[in-house]
């Protein structure tokens, strides 16, 4: 195919930037660009879970799910991630699809904003270095990613119309930061812009983000195209530098060429647009033909959801050597989620898996012996609320879990299986999704009250017996622990895991692997203690029910960075996470070479188990010219499997130019001239070594 803007009619190049609206070709797919004069459509689908098609009429289930990516941020492990960046690259390509519309790199401000199991972490250097490496491996397998929402689109409430009021600092360092890094690291063929204003002005109809920083300042040569139905002028949103408008119809088509013949639509924007997307198909044209696979191995693909998934889980209690739990013993499992077990979350970070392994089916399978009086009192309670087909459905399609009562056993039952168990384990589960933010109430945010009284009888009858107890979390997001984490002997966190969820719990329970998972968000202890909820001049309502602007007054103090500066205490601070084993660090060398910082140190595995451990370094700067952070992540390690005993030299380097903070008035990078230490720790509050180091000039970048 051998066209360029200059052969193609008016029409015609305007059909070329907008999408046909609802898609024909693929069941499923999210969008289709149009085929005009031999030039093909291309396909386009979500998401970040997993490929988001629909099963054919045969009811072939055609896609994985792998762990969310909030969990997928949990690893610390890039290497995982970008396995399983390429295990949905290839499903997209098998199923015909051309751009994936992931990753999702929003920042967790908000810790209920409904889409954050989508969004990696509340740190922009984790957000970006994962986001990278999921982007790697997409594009491997042939499939263009699209990082999306650019930007400050970090909740979910009115994101139609939202205006986002963030000071230039904050957005640089912060939000836009993730962007950056994917960008320069992993060359994204696609860029998403979000919903929201942005300061005023629709991000995707935004000159200063498209064409300055994006394409100016980063170099950015992909396509840029809105989210679905953004906005609210398409002629401004081509002048102002997107090039595919989605999903696209008539009304859009009609509204650009009336903007053409009003002399309102930039012609030459238009031919450069066009340009670009021809491009674009012709390297898609390339790939179909050479790279298609005509077979797929969803076994394997399960297998690297798995050890995802594995790796992802946060252990974040185990006291007394609860866990691991030994083959045998016998186990009383309490809550509707051990059949009712989340794979994903609702919307477009929603895909549908061939099966999910449930906490109960994994228990059952795994050499454990369940009490089945309790877990048919569940699944009878389930069956006879929701109906026979509800849980296949979950499993496999997107239905909504609404919530039931989890104290549903008799009191005399539970003493019952407090005497002839050894452990109870008790599963909460919560759901969020996209278009919604999650609720303060009990029963999401706050546990619901037959929860808390469920959760009070098993640790009462258990305890009682020098029993233990254990709570699995399979949720979304944070959920307010602190106020009875004392109830509890051990607590692990399984986010949205995927549809190997089952088998990943037992294996973690019985210590065949040994946790190792961290947390990317900060849990509150509580909700008032929270940055969000703090600043009520800004921010009114928890989140309001109608707002038209959301003000981010705690600026660049996001997560971490406001918990650690104003001296604030979390229930389960970023980076924290527990292992069966336990890791000495020694040995710190840091020093400047140049213009980076070669950090090297020791981890030793000096516990009983086999382990990974995943050591952060965080960098206290100066703060003189700016007011700074109390400290920032910049940079991260996860050691390969170390058996009791081993150990590893662990080898960081930091390019100086990451330490530079955006001055708003100066409108440059600058690394500030002073002391630096350099902190390296197995979570932000658990810091093992430290240095310091003295940086002797200012440094300025643009
Ligand atoms: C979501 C995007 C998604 C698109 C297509 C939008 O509503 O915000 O994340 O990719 O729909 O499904």
């Amino acid at each position: 195919m051998k066209v360029s803007a200059s052969e193609l009619s008016l029409e015609e190049k305007i059909a070329l930037v907008v999408g046909v609206g609802m898609p024909k070709n693929i069941p499923g797919a999210a969008g289709e660009t149009r085929s005009i004069r031999g030039i093909p459509s291309i396909e386009l689908s979500d998401g970040p879970s997993g490929l988001r098609v629909e099963p054919d009429g045969l009811r072939i289930y055609p896609s994985t799910a792998f762990p969310a990516p909030i969990m997928l941020a949990s690893t610390w492990d890039p290497e995982i991630v970008e396995e399983v960046g390429r295990a949905i690259g290839i499903e997209a390509s098998y199923n015909g699809i051309d751009i994936l519309l992931a990753p999702g790199l929003n920042i967790h401000r908000h810790p209920l904003c409904g889409r954050n199991f989508e969004y990696f972490s509340e740190d922009p250097l984790l957000n970006g270095s994962m986001a990278s490496s999921y982007v790697m491996g997409v594009q491997s397998a042939g499939i263009i990613a699209t990082p999306k929402h650019l930007v400050a689109n970090d909740q979910e409430v009115n994101r139609y119309i939202i205006d986002t009021v963030v000071s230039e600092r904050a957005l640089r360092e912060i939000y836009l930061k993730p962007f950056e890094i994917v960008i320069k690291k992993a060359s994204p063929g696609a860029i998403m812009t979000s919903y929201n204003k942005l300061n005023g002005k629709y991000t995707s109809q935004n000159p200063w983000l498209l064409e300055k920083i994006l394409r100016e300042e980063w170099g950015f040569r992909g396509i840029i195209m809105t989210d679905w139905g953004a906005g609210d002028n398409p002629v401004e949103q081509i002048n102002s530098g997107v090039d595919l408008i989605m999903p696209g119809g008539d009304t859009y088509y009609n509204k650009l060429l009336e903007g053409a013949r009003k002399g309102e639509l930039d012609l030459r924007a238009l031919d450069q647009r066009v340009e670009r997307i021809i491009e674009l198909i012709n390297k898609i044209i390339k790939i179909r033909a050479e790279r298609r696979p005509t077979s797929i191995d969803l076994n394997k693909h399960a297998e690297i959801a798995y050890k995802a998934a594995l790796e992802g889980a946060i252990l974040l209690k185990n006291d007394l050597e609860t866990l691991p739990l030994k083959e045998g013993m016998k186990i009383a499992i309490f809550g509707t989620g051990q059949f009712e077990t989340l794979k994903s979350g609702m919307g477009s970070g929603h895909n549908h898996s061939r099966y999910t392994i449930s906490i109960y089916e994994g228990l059952k399978r795994s050499g454990l012996i369940v009490d089945e009086e309790i877990s048919n009192i569940y699944e009878k309670y389930v069956l006879e609320k929701k109906g026979k087909e509800y849980l296949e459905k979950l499993y496999k399609d997107e239905v909504y879990p609404e919530r039931l009562s989890q104290n549903v056993v008799p009191e005399e039952l539970i003493s019952k299986s407090a005497d002839r168990n050894d452990v109870g384990i008790i599963v909460i589960t919560r759901i969020s999704g996209e278009d919604w933010d999650r609720k303060l109430a009990g029963g999401d945010y706050y546990l619901a009250h037959d929860e808390r009284i469920l959760i009070e009888k098993v640790s009462r009858e258990f305890r009682r017996r020098g029993k233990r107890v254990v709570a699995i979390l399979n949720i979304a997001g944070p959920i307010e622990i602190y106020s009875w984490r004392d109830l509890i002997d051990a607590i692990l966190l399984i986010w949205l895991p995927g549809q190997e969820a089952g088998r990943v719990v037992a294996d973690l329970l019985l210590g065949r692997v040994t946790p190792s998972g961290k947390l990317p968000i900060t849990f509150p202890r509580d909700w008032s203690t929270t940055p969000v909820a703090r600043a009520p001049e800004c921010y009114p309502g928890i989140p309001p029910e109608n707002p038209s602007r959301v003000v981010y007054c705690e600026d660049i103090y996001v997560g971490y960075r406001y918990y650690d500066t104003f001296g604030v205490e979390p229930a389960y601070e970023f980076g924290y996470g527990l292992s069966y084993t336990k890791f000495r660090y020694r040995d710190l060398d840091v020093r400047i070479m140049g213009d980076r910082i070669e950090i090297g140190f020791t981890i030793e595995n000096v516990g009983k188990y086999s382990g990974r451990e995943v050591a952060q370094i965080y960098i206290k700067g100066p703060g003189i010219l700016l007011p700074r952070p109390e400290q920032e992540l910049k940079g991260f390690k996860k050691t390969k499997l170390l058996k009791p005993g081993e150990s590893e030299e662990i080898y960081v380097t930091i390019d100086l130019k990451d330490l530079a903070i955006y001055h708003p008035d100066k409108k440059v990078w600058i690394v500030e001239k002073g002391w630096y230490e350099v902190r390296v720790g197995a979570s932000s509050r658990d810091i093992r070594l430290r240095e310091k180091i003295y940086v002797d000039r200012e440094l300025y970048y643009i």
